[in-house]
């Protein structure tokens, strides 16, 4: 437990977000809270995609599988929050956001880290899950298609041209973190599946991130490769750090996995206490 470092440890929130689909939400989200739960922290999960649960389905695949195998493998304590279903627009969206804060209250005292995996769309609960985040880490497939959703790219000379939408409602997000506690939102952007040659796609990609990352106020991380082991566990409900304790023989592709899963708990850890002001649920106003 981290407050022996002598540190008053306040929850730290870590929101994985991107309104594009498909982009790794739900594989990084996965692997950053289990691999925290299974390096002894206290963590908490929420899926805020209630269409899809995909976190909320792993995480049931992974206690069948534990319960057929015999096998103890930990899982956190886990919520899933739906909108509110309201037919006046704005008292539903004040009260999804009313159940956010009250869940993530309920769950200050009892966790070290909260990981929430948001949808692929624009969303009242996504969006207030960002203005949450002490961490927020985007994953972004090793394609223009993919950055789209970031910035705007100069189809002849790859140059980025100004930034996209989901760049505009993290910054107001992180304007409403602001006024909310006078936090700030540290955001990552992740690369996922990246290709194993050095291809001249990945080289601009990278080069657009990077021009991108200071106009908006990201940093980029590696990720993880294009690796077959992070689509063949999910129905098994295990990650790449579990495969020696459910005797999964590893391979030098496995051992690749680990590394970048344990290099992006790395940039995840809380280094010192970051006192974030707990949040509290405002009462409902009708
Ligand atoms: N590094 C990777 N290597 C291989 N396959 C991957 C990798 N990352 C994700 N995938 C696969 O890509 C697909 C989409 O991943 P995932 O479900 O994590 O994305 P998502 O952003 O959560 O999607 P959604 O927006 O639908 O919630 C899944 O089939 C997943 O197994
Ligand atoms: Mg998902």
């Amino acid at each position: 437990m981290y407050a022996a470092e002598g540190v008053s440890v306040v929850m730290k929130i870590i929101v994985v977000g991107n309104e594009k689909g498909g982009s790794g939400k739900s594989t990084t989200a996965v692997h950053i809270a289990l691999g925290l739960l299974i390096t002894g922290r206290r963590v908490a999960t929420l899926d805020v995609d209630s269409r899809q649960q995909t976190f909320t389905r792993f995480l049931s695949n992974r206690a069948q599988y534990a319960d057929t195998h015999g096998l103890d493998l930990p899982l956190p304590d886990h919520r899933i929050l739906a909108p509110a279903d309201l037919n006046d627009k704005a008292a539903a969206e004040e009260e999804t956001e009313r159940r956010l804060d009250e869940t993530i209250a309920e769950l200050e005292a009892s966790a070290d880290y909260l990981v929430i995996d948001g949808p692929g769309s624009d969303t009242v609960l996504s969006r207030h899950a960002h203005s949450h985040a002490d961490l927020l880490i985007t994953p972004v497939n090793d394609s223009f298609v993919d950055l789209d959703v970031l910035a705007d790219i100069d189809s002849e000379s790859f140059r980025v041209m100004r930034p996209s939408r989901y760049c505009a409602m993290v910054f107001d997000q992180k304007k409403k973190r602001a006024a909310r506690d006078g936090g700030s939102i540290d955001w990552v952007v992740m690369r996922n599946r990246l290709a194993h040659l050095n291809a001249r796609n990945k080289k601009r990609v990278e080069a657009a991130l990077e021009a991108l990352a200071p106009r908006v106020g990201f940093r980029v991380l590696p990720g993880f490769a294009e690796r077959v082991i992070f689509r063949e566990l999910f129905p098994r409900g295990l990650t790449v750090l579990d495969l020696s304790a459910a005797g999964i023989r590893m391979t030098m592709s496995h051992v690749g996995a680990r590394n970048e899963v344990r290099n992006l708990l790395g940039a995840v850890v809380r280094r010192k206490d970051t006192a974030r002001p707990k949040v509290t649920a405002q009462p409902r106003t009708a």
